[in-house]
């Protein structure tokens, strides 16, 4: 199980670890009140829960003018934020169009989305002919990025990470961008300290996080040198149920595969509040360019959690290896003094993980891989 105040001790396998974990947990963690279901049971239920909005986003979302555009919508995050904005401002009464733009490679995200009141625009954001087509915006949420397969072609995640935020700052130089950024920026840090704050030197291991850091600095530069307004947001594993750490761990207790130890801590956020976040981060957009980390306050155990996804799933977890002194971990006080970041119950989280995985739930086939340590993705 996490390390809870409330639950006394942590399981006492690795003494120095666990302790040091056990010390970085907050006396509170504000939680959600809203109802939520024991179980969710299909992807129609996991998008409404996905794309339900909280108080605060209904009335932060009177304050954005149409259209927001959210750029690299077509992801993992983009769909269920869109969509989360939409039906915000439904909430609000306010008529606020969203426009996702991207690729969309995938067809069936866009149709998801234009199902669900959101426009889409396909544009290729290398394409500074594509861009300027684009409509005119005050607000964009900045999502683009490449990641995975650095490894095979790492010029591709270079120019997806650098080249695009300098088209999208000239395009939009006086729009507020909340862009995303990656935990990864950050070398791993000693699980005593409680994770890397932000002002934190950028000094990562392997070419994707280097190129992550690239992207903030254009963002910065713009920033800087023609006033863009803007707030970047070092994500921490983003968790639903078709991917994300917590699924990552799960199908590997579920199929008794061996879960790696030696990332043995971690932050996470339920997706939907990450996104409800990311949208009520565009008035802390400024210039210079403001940082947030982005994730729950809580540091998790690799091997808690696992543990306690064994006990839902009725399988004990396989380990290999131990905890190192180190691990991938960020410190996101600075943005709960920023935004109330009321969080859903992890124990909910985890009981819907289990019963997903369990019941043979969709799996979107992209593991975080977050057991990597030497920053090769
Ligand atoms: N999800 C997480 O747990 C997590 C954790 C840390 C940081 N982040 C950051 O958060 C952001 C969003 O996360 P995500 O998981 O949704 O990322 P994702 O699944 O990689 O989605 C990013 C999307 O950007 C679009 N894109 C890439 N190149 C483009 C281009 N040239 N023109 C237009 N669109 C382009 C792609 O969609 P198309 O193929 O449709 O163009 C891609 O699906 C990412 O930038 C990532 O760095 C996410």
């Amino acid at each position: 199980m996490w390390v809870q105040p409330q639950n006394g001790c942590a399981r006492n396998h690795d003494g120095v670890f666990l302790e040091a974990v056990q010390q970085l947990v907050p006396t509170t963690v504000a939680t959600a009140s809203a109802e939520l279901p024991a179980t969710i049971r299909n992807e129609s239920e996991l998008e409404e829960i996905l794309t339900r909005p909280s108080a605060a986003l209904i009335e932060a979302i009177k304050t954005i003018s149409s259209p927001l555009l959210v750029l690299g919508a077509g992801g993992k995050m983009g769909p269920t934020l869109a969509v989360l904005a939409r039906r915000a401002a439904e909430a609000a009464g306010h008529p606020l169009e969203v426009v996702a733009v991207s690729r969309f490679g995938n067809a069936s995200s866009r149709q998801w989305l234009e199902a669900r009141g959101v426009q889409t625009a396909s544009c290729d954001l290398l394409d500074a002919n594509a861009i300027i087509r684009l409509p005119d915006a005050a607000n964009i949420i900045y999502l683009v990025g490449l990641k995975f397969g650095t490894a095979q072609n790492p010029a591709a995640t270079w120019a997806i990470n650098t080249l695009v935020p300098a088209r999208v700052c000239e395009r939009y130089p006086r729009s507020r961008i909340v862009a995303l950024s990656t935990g990864n920026v950050y070398p791993p840090s000693a699980v005593s300290r409680g994770g890397a704050v932000e002002t934190d030197s950028l000094t990562p291991l392997g070419e994707y996080a280097n190129a992550a850091v690239g992207r903030e600095r254009i963002f910065e530069y713009h920033a800087h040198r023609q006033h863009t307004p803007v707030t970047l947001l070092r994500l921490f594993y983003a968790v639903e149920l078709r991917y994300g750490v917590l699924a990552d761990i799960a199908r590997k207790v579920h199929t008794g595969q061996p879960v790696a130890l030696a990332n043995g801590a971690f932050n996470c956020i339920w997706q939907r509040d990450a996104n409800d976040l990311i949208l009520r981060a565009l008035p802390l957009t400024a210039a210079p360019a403001r940082v947030y980390n982005l994730c729950r306050p809580e540091v998790f155990s690799v091997r808690e959690i696992a543990t306690r996804l064994g006990e839902l799933l009725g399988r004990p977890p396989v380990f290999s290896g131990s905890e190192t002194t180190t691990a991938l971990l960020g410190n996101s006080a600075q943005l709960g003094t920023a935004l109330d970041t009321t969080a859903t119950p992890m124990e909910t989280i985890l009981h819907w993980t289990a019963q997903w995985v369990k019941h043979g739930g969709r799996d979107l086939g992209r593991p975080t891989h977050f057991e990597v340590r030497d920053g090769k993705y």
